[in-house]
């Protein structure tokens, strides 16, 4: 299947956003998912947004009182939202259903937990160097690593790729406000929750999420 990411302003087109050919239709990788769009065009896509988000075409807001939120785009295929965090504010460890995600931060830092069911000594699924760190919270002495979760920091211009099964909670540990830009394929339309028991995710519920509402 042919498709075209959306121009990064993400200017409804005519012929829809997905007509063409795509840049990201030669790298696709088996992670990617049910949907024309692969990781790298996530990563892409929410890459170009951060710069527009700091050039002025976006606007961010971060309220201290609940996380901020703001979708920038919507169609069959994709779900792009600008969020602001203030200090401390974080999701909660979760999936995205039968979505693929990736994330970029415009400003700030935001740390990522992610739950790794593999003997690693390090994270894998960093796109654009998002640094990665040892084991936080697994049994076993180090460099016996097993199921846990794993923590890292995403600094301005970092970002994450989320491929289907990726369980993660993100929140801001720093002092200073940040801001992200986020992008699924296809829109999230379920997500489950999760909390670690010794060396076992055990998922906790299920939602449907609703259209327009937003992500984790
Ligand atoms: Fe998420």
């Amino acid at each position: 299947m042919s498709f075209a990411l959306p121009r990064p302003h993400l200017t409804p087109s005519p012929s829809g956003p997905f007509a063409g050919a795509g840049a990201g239709a030669g790298r696709r990788r088996w992670r990617d998912g049910p949907t024309p769009v692969s990781l790298a065009d996530l990563t892409a896509l929410t890459r170009a947004l951060a710069e527009e988000v700091r050039s002025g075409r976006h606007t961010a807001t971060v309220d201290a009182t609940s996380r901020w939120s703001q979708r920038l785009h919507a169609d069959a295929y994709l779900d792009v939202w600008l969020i602001g965090w203030a200090p401390t504010q974080a999701a909660e460890l979760h999936d995205h259903g039968g979505s693929l995600g990736a994330l970029t931060v415009v400003r700030g830092e935001l740390t990522e937990w992610r739950w790794s069911r593999r003997r690693v000594e390090r994270t894998d699924d960093t796109t654009d160097g998002g640094s990665a760190s040892p084991v936080l919270a697994a049994p076993g002495p180090p460099g016996n690593v097993g199921p846990g979760l794993r923590h890292r920091l995403l600094r301005t211009d970092r970002g994450a790729a989320f491929a289907l099964g990726h369980v993660h909670d993100v929140s801001n540990r720093g002092l200073d406000s940040a801001v992200s830009v986020h992008a699924y394929s296809p829109p999230l339309s379920t997500m489950s929750y999760y909390e670690v028991d010794g060396d076992t995710l055990r998922r906790t519920r299920s939602e449907l999420v609703p259209a327009g509402v937003p992500p984790e």
